[in-house]
């Protein structure tokens, strides 16, 4: 049995990572923790988990396996290092942190403890992104040379996302994480540079950080990657993924029934393509895939250093927002 502590009892834990690990087999949820003890055994109640509002006395129960940081991004460090000092794995959310040093001590703390970190962006786990790829390693759609993706919402749902001390920043970290690692999970190569433009539309009332970003990458093999990313897209939600290659295209509008449409020269499909009926957000499979990681010792395809690199192309941009001008991604 694997022993899981979820740290947060918000939007995502409840209607996200809780569901997926309660249906993983030999997953027991021990415990959640939240701010409020009243929140968190709302959420550790379908489960049979015990509420803490203590991390520290949660993460030291010998029961516990894997903590699970589904919470603010301010509590991702003091979590993961938690976890490391209790001798314990992590999953953490994305972003994986607020700035790449808080990344790099969240690297440091389980390397010297043997532990593990994996970093929780469900984007390259998505059903449809999965047949996506697929596609493009079929050969089908030629050599990628572009890929775009765009991930809005209207407004974020809880008050600290409007705090950068909490939160870290605006819609680039909070957004742009997914658009980039999708561009990173297509183009197969390092963001060698980056230029952004950024502002705040609708927002500027509650918050200094931006609510509109948009993103040029240059990957280090010279595919481009165009991020559209906001907490401004009034009416509704999107979340769109394009990958252009030299014989074909394929789009991936995740938020649709038929997901998956895809065009090549060679192959004549036509489209839209079925998606096997699983998930549609690929939460299940992340987090099986992390459980089953812990328990081959097998190298996971989404490791505390992607979470960490993404993290660098994010403070590039933000660097190309203030400088106006591009910016090359620190290593
Ligand atoms: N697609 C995605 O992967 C996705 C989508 C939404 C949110 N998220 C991420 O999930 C995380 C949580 O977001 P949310 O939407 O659930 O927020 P939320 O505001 O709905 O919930 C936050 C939860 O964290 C708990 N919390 C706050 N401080 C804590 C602390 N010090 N110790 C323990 N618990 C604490 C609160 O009690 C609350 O239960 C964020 O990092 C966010 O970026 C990811």
């Amino acid at each position: 049995m694997t022993g899981v502590c979820v740290v947060g009892a918000g939007f995502w834990a409840r209607e996200m990572h809780l569901p997926a690990l309660a249906k993983i087999p030999g997953v027991k949820i021990v415990s959640v923790v939240a701010t409020s003890e009243e929140s968190a055994k709302v959420a550790a109640g379908p489960y049979g988990a015990r509420a803490f509002t203590d991390l520290e006395a949660a993460v030291a129960d010998p029961e516990v396996d894997v903590v699970d940081v589904v919470a603010p991004p301010d509590v991702h460090l003091p979590a993961v290092l938690a976890a490391a000092r209790h001798g314990r794995h992590a999953i953490c959310i994305k972003p994986l942190g607020r700035t790449v040093a808080e990344a790099d001590e969240m690297l440091a703390a389980v390397a010297a403890a043997g532990t593990r970190l994996f970093y929780a962006e469900n984007v390259p786990f998505i059903p449809a992104l999965q047949e996506a790829r697929k596609l493009v390693d079929s050969g089908q759609i030629g050599d990628v040379f572009r890929v775009k993706a765009c991930e809005g919402i209207g407004e974020p749902h809880s008050p600290w996302f409007f705090d950068p001390v909490r939160s870290g920043g605006g819609a680039i970290l909070d957004m742009a994480v997914h658009s980039i690692e999708f561009c990173r999970f297509f183009a197969g190569a390092p963001v060698a540079s980056v230029y952004a433009d950024a502002g705040t539309f609708r927002w500027a009332d509650r918050t200094t950080a931006e609510d509109t970003a948009v993103l040029t990458l240059r990957f280090a093999n010279g595919v481009i990657g165009q991020c559209e990313d906001s907490w401004s897209l009034a009416g509704a939600m999107d979340s769109r993924f394009e990958v252009y290659g030299t014989q074909g295209r394929v789009l991936v509008d995740n938020l649709h029934r038929q997901p998956l449409q895809a065009v090549s020269e060679s192959a004549g499909w036509s489209y839209p393509l079925p998606v096997p009926g699983l998930l549609a957000d690929g939460h299940l499979d992340m987090l099986t895939h992390f459980i089953d990681r812990i328990r081959d010792g097998a190298p996971s395809k989404s490791d505390g250093h992607v979470g960490r690199d993404v993290l660098a192309v994010v403070e590039a941009a933000l660097r190309s927002v203030a400088s106006g001008r591009r910016e090359e991604v620190a290593r």
